[in-house]
């Protein structure tokens, strides 16, 4: 349960009592909110007294007066805003005077309550005002965790463009220095690692050209209709030299006529890093198998390797930014640990889902299901 700081500011002793007693046996509550409010009300003769308190006990919400005996309601509003205080203010008038409601509102009030009022105009007020504040307290929420997502990602790439760098600065100074030895055949070793490194750091910024490709556009011109099956042979293309070295076979089944519409692009990013992966962490001598079926209106490709498997914990992270799983069968394989998650994010942008099933030490199945008939979420 949140409590609200209420400050009621009239000089009628009745209007006073009046809104302290309606309002403290009130309780707010909707289905979207996650608890419910009450309220604790302070009362202000004066605009200078109402003053005091507002900077003692900070307020969330005041119902103010314009007709009051020293400085009026709108000098009260004048204060708050020069000070920029976060308090929802409500103007209680006697008489509906446009030129204040005008003023007040230009100031910064956002309800009014027409004096005299029944219980149930002031609590419709509050409710109002309520949901107000607690849109706002989500709203604010949200970008703050926006930006610690934003800042994480940054920091684990400025990481893992780091890494690389090290490396490659260590072994040019180790040539530098001629720690090994005078001729260039004592360095196979390090250059052999460097190349490495700047193969890894080539993926990590392709990966990201992806990542912000998927970010920035959407193309509804790019969208046409294309063959799973073609796309898929050409993937498996790509990743047969990586294949041929590690003994896997890749195969392929297609059930049906395996056409959709989508940018060709983003269903090579899914194929390119789903059977990447799946001869990447399988065994030597291991299998791929990727099946295609479009049974109604979906499509659904499926990815079975019997590689080293993904625990359950591991599994909830997965699509992560940067997640790699780190143990004995990974170590010296490289990656960036951001395929899966661009996969996904490419997945959404079709209304599709994408799902992992996996024993450990015996094999993974990814499962993407797309829409044939997309409707793309434009960016
Ligand atoms: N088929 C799979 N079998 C076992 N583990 C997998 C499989 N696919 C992914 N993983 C695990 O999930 C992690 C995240 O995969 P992801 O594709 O996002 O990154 P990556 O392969 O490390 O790097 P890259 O960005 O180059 O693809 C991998 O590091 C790996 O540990
Ligand atoms: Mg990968």
């Amino acid at each position: 349960m949140a409590v609200l700081k209420v400050l009621v500011v009239d000089d009628e002793p009745g209007i006073r009592s009046g809104v302290t007693r309606i309002l403290s046996s009130f309780r707010v509550t909707y289905p979207f909110m996650d608890e419910d409010y009450t309220f604790e009300v302070t009362e202000a003769a004066t605009g200078e007294e109402g003053i005091e308190i507002i900077n003692s006990e900070k307020p969330d919400i005041l119902l103010l007066d314009n007709k009051l005996p020293g400085i009026q309601g709108v000098e009260v509003l004048e204060y708050i805003r020069n000070k920029n205080l976060a308090i929802t203010i409500a103007m209680i008038t006697s008489y509906a005077s446009l030129e204040v409601a005008v003023k007040a509102t230009r100031d910064g009030a956002t309800d009014f309550i027409p004096k005299p009022f029944t219980p149930q105009e002031l609590k419709s007020s509050i409710e109002n005002i309520t949901k107000q504040l607690y849109l706002k307290k989500v709203t604010h929420k949200m970008k703050q965790e926006g930006k610690k997502i934003r800042y994480q990602f940054l920091s684990v790439l400025s990481h893992e463009l780091k890494a690389p760098l090290n490396a490659l600065e260590g072994y040019l100074r180790m040539m530098q220095e001629k720690q090994a030895g005078d001729k260039i055949d004592d360095y196979t070793h390090h250059i052999e690692r460097s190349l490495h490194r700047i193969h890894g750091m080539r993926n990590l910024i392709m990966d990201l050209l992806d990542f912000t490709k998927i970010r920035l556009e959407r193309k509804d011109e790019k969208m046409q209709k294309i063959n799973l099956a073609e796309l898929a042979s050409g993937a498996i293309m790509t990743v047969q030299p990586y294949a041929i070295q590690m003994d896997v076979s890749v195969n392929l089944d297609v059930k049906d006529d395996p056409v959709m519409t989508a940018d060709p692009e983003d269903v090579n990013i899914i194929f390119n890093n789903l059977i990447s992966n799946a001869v990447k962490y399988n065994k030597f001598g291991g299998n791929v198998d990727i099946k295609i079926e479009c049974p109604h209106d979906d499509v659904i490709i499926t990815f079975s390797d019997t590689g080293i498997g993904i625990s359950e914990e591991d599994r909830e992270h997965l699509f992560t930014e940067f997640m790699r799983v780190k143990n004995e069968q990974t170590r010296g394989i490289t990656g960036s640990g951001l395929g899966l998650s661009i996969v996904k994010k490419v997945i959404e942008l079709y209304n599709g889902r994408i799902n992992v099933e996996s024993n450990p030490g015996s094999g993974s199945v990814f499962t993407v299901i797309l829409p044939k008939n997309p409707t793309i979420k434009i960016l």
